[in-house]
């Protein structure tokens, strides 16, 4: 099973909106086929490994990190060529929350006799799809929080500059994180400080839609994120001056006028939009004051925290997250299932967003 799921982590950012799933056949310890789902409409990961395992696979197992689909889609149900090859047992790391499939396919294989075991590496593989379980059970897209911060919380110093806190590795893992994901979205003070492209540009995949939140259209329409490839929203508020929003457009960006609460866009019918375009993830990328309001406003479902082994100081410097804040230590966000790792020199803590979310 961790074969399959690391033939099912090569689809990742590819096959959106269906699940990355990888597939093994064994005899025993011997491998006999193996794939994985490489884009929406290629043929499903059981099917290339029983292909490739061919007449081996009679009488063999199949380890799949999700549940084989039991209906008819843009490829044939994955059960029929199961049974068809006649496999005797099937692993599954978790079932397909998918209406469509949601336990049809484990009771199809059970009913023609096959012996099925579920929960095989099941955290890992939720993990790994956590964007595709997101997006079909709530609609919304998931949101990842990603930040670069000094030890002590700065991700800019006191003059704004930012370039560059955390390492080389760090930042790969960065773009990584880029293909994951179907937008990244950042607010206007970086594109004014940093020019970020924010696209994906060291690894294959498609690239993501790029977001600015800018409720009076201050992004310069030289800015090298409106440049191709990929496409670029500008979010702005309905007063934002017409002529800029003209010149933006000119430049090739999308911009999309939302009402605006308290002087900023407003997210929650940002997200809404955001997903009715498809778009089933989306990393926030900064800066601090939109690091604040994605959270306060109960938005981000995973945080992705990068700590570099260096101080910035400053009271002026700009914190990983802004905003008011909160006055109780107690009514802090919690955060949960926390993971660390070293990146180059560069510490990584993961986390989840604890409790109901909004999106
Ligand atoms: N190290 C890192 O990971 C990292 C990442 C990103 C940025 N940075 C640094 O962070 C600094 C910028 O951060 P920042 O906190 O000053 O600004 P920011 O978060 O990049 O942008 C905030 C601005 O976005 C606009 N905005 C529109 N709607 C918003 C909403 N709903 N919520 C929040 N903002 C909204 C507002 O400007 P309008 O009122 O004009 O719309 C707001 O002032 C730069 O120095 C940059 O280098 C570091």
């Amino acid at each position: 099973m961790r074969r399959a799921l690391e033939l099912a982590a090569l689809g990742e950012g590819r096959t959106r909106p269906n699940p990355v799933v990888g597939a093994v056949v064994a005899r025993g310890e011997e491998v006999v086929g193996q794939g994985y789902h490489s884009r929406p409409g290629a043929p499903h990961a059981e099917v290339l490994a029983l292909d490739q395992a061919g007449p081996a696979a009679r009488g063999g197992d199949l380890y799949v990190n999700l549940e084989p689909c039991s209906h008819r889609g843009r490829t044939p149900p994955c059960t029929e060529r199961i049974k068809a090859a006649g496999i005797s047992r099937v692993f599954v790391s978790v079932g397909d929350p998918n209406p469509l499939v949601n336990g049809q396919g484990f009771a199809a294989l059970r009913e023609a006799g096959l012996l099925v075991e579920e929960g095989l590496l099941e955290a890992n593989a939720r993990v790994l799809n956590e964007v595709f379980f997101h997006w079909v059970t709530c609609g919304t897209p998931f949101v990842t929080l990603k930040l670069a911060m000094s030890m002590d919380g700065k991700i800019a110093t006191t003059t704004g500059a930012s370039r560059w806190i955390t390492g080389i590795p760090a930042r790969q893992l960065v773009q990584r994180l880029r293909r994951r994901n179907a937008a990244v979205l950042v607010g206007v003070n970086t594109v004014l400080a940093d020019d970020p492209r924010l696209d994906l540009r060291e690894l294959e995949g498609p690239q993501p839609l790029r977001v600015v939140l800018d409720t009076a259209a201050r992004t310069p329409p030289d800015a090298r994120l409106l440049r191709p490839p990929g496409r670029a929203v500008v979010v702005a508020g309905e007063q934002a001056p017409a002529e800029r929003v003209r010149a933006l457009e000119q430049a090739g960006a999308w911009v999309w006028t939302f009402p605006s609460a308290g002087g900023k866009v407003e997210l929650l019918p940002l997200v809404e939009a955001l997903a009715a375009q498809g778009v089933d993830s989306v990393l926030v990328e900064g800066g601090g004051e939109v690091a604040w309001s994605f959270l306060s406003q109960g938005l981000v479902h995973k945080v992705v925290f990068f700590y570099a082994p260096v101080v910035l100081g400053g009271s002026g410097a700009v914190c990983g997250v802004g905003g008011e804040g909160v006055d109780d230590p107690c009514s802090g966000l919690p955060l949960c299932d926390l993971s660390v790792e070293t990146v180059g020199e560069d510490i990584v803590v993961t986390g989840y967003v604890r409790g109901e979310t909004r999106g």
